[in-house]
């Protein structure tokens, strides 16, 4: 019987989980022996007897060489490294395990000869989209930044016609309009707010204006932003230039600037710079979901909330740990539409002819693939 192990994240601020009640009843039916390590999901909602009751073991002693005892592990962030080097050669571990440039990351699974799927990595096709953790993520996070906006904000969202006269309907602009970008417009709209949308993806824009926001163009340069497998590619510094001087006088006029745009890899690109700030008005509220890349906005810090000239400035990261319990749902949904059709026979087959495996997976019994994601030289 394949053994799998769903461990407590280690990551700080981390609350979600890898598997749930449900998906560990799916894993067991499906012939999985599986083992939650004590507590892994009760920040997330899920207490170990409602594991038990699924099917699975509790499992408390990480110490010697019990981690050895596992085909699998289905995580959320990857382990530290101590702990990739106490698992069982040739054992296959699972999640977003940020591998752009990570090459501690690589050191760790090649001296431990894993295997690893990281989900960031999974193409964008039709097939690969009930295994997209960074779609179920992003749409999470895309809700809440709307959330955090509205409740900073020192206006009304809706457009209010009351006995004191009528109230106008905030205006919110969303820079990036991927999966984060698309629910916080739908967000944004269920709440009232007028919305409007930049992307450089000429596409978006029927999506957007089908969820009944407006579309600001990109700027009309001879430069064509480019893109590759859905996602946009980075733009250069002049095209930066001409859309942040498109898009200031529409965000002087905003209440609520939601930052979605990000281009994977890569720095985020800066959309507002401090020039654009000063013209904001004092309490108005921008939500910077890329900080972490960089930030979309001037001035905004991980996982704080600053006011600059009365303008409130969320560094939004990791929003989806805010939600913990349906995040979890949805990802560990997603693990287990991936980890399906790998099992054989008690096996687990990764196949690197198919696209999705191939794309997805990082190492192959310690064997480093995609070097290139790594920085560690090399094309493939
Ligand atoms: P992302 O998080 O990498 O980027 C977010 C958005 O930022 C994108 O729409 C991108 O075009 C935009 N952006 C980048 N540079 C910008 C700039 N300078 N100004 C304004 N916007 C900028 O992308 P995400 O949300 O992960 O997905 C991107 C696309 O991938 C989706 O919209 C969709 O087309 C495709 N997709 C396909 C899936 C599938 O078929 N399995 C699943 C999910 C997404």
């Amino acid at each position: 019987m394949l053994r799998v192990l769903i461990p407590i994240e280690s990551a700080e601020g981390e609350t979600r989980v890898a598997a749930t009640p449900e998906t560990v009843k799916k894993l067991s039916s499906k012939g999985f022996s599986v083992f939650i390590q004590k507590g892994a999901g009760v920040s997330a909602g899920y207490l170990d007897h409602k594991y038990v009751e699924a099917g699975a073991e509790i499992f408390s002693d990480i110490t010697g060489d019990s981690l050895k005892n596992f085909d699998l592990c289905l995580c959320v962030n990857s382990p530290s490294n101590e702990f990739l080097l106490k698992l069982k050669s040739g054992s296959l571990i699972v999640g977003l395990l940020a591998p752009y440039g990570n090459q501690s990351l690589a050191k760790s699974l090649q001296k431990a000869g894993l295997s690893a799927l990281s989900l960031e990595l999974l193409p964008r096709i039709s097939r690969a989209q009930s295994c997209d953790a960074l779609s179920s993520q992003a749409n999470v996070s895309g809700y809440k930044a709307v959330l955090l906006g509205a409740s900073a904000l020192d206006r009304y969202f809706p457009m209010l016609m009351t006995a004191a006269g009528t109230v106008q309907p905030a205006k919110v602009v969303v820079l990036g309009a991927g999966v984060a970008g698309l629910q916080a417009i739908a967000t944004a709209k269920r709440l009232g707010a007028v919305v409007f949308v930049s992307d450089i993806r000429p596409e978006v824009k029927e999506q957007v204006e089908s969820l009944g926001a407006r579309f600001l163009d990109p700027p009309d340069l001879t430069e064509v932003p480019s893109q590759s497998g859905g996602y946009a590619k980075q733009v250069s510094e002049d095209f930066l230039l001409a859309q942040r001087e498109k898009l200031s006088a529409q965000l002087a006029d905003a209440d609520v600037a939601i930052c979605t745009a990000q281009v994977p890899g890569k720095r985020a690109p800066r959309l507002i710079d401090e020039d654009m700030l000063d013209r904001m008005r004092p309490g108005s509220v921008v939500v910077d979901l890329a900080v972490s890349q960089g930030g979309n906005c001037a001035c905004t810090k991980v996982g704080q909330t600053l006011k600059r000239n009365g303008v409130t400035l969320i560094g939004a990261s990791d929003l989806a740990c805010s939600i913990p319990n349906h995040a979890s749902a949805l990802y560990s949904r997603n693990l287990l539409s991936l980890i399906d059709p790998l099992v054989d026979e008690n096996k687990l087959l990764l196949d690197e002819e198919d696209e999705l495996v191939n794309g997805a997976l990082i190492s192959k019994d310690g064997v480093i693939r995609h070097t290139n994601v790594f920085n560690l030289g090399g094309t493939n």
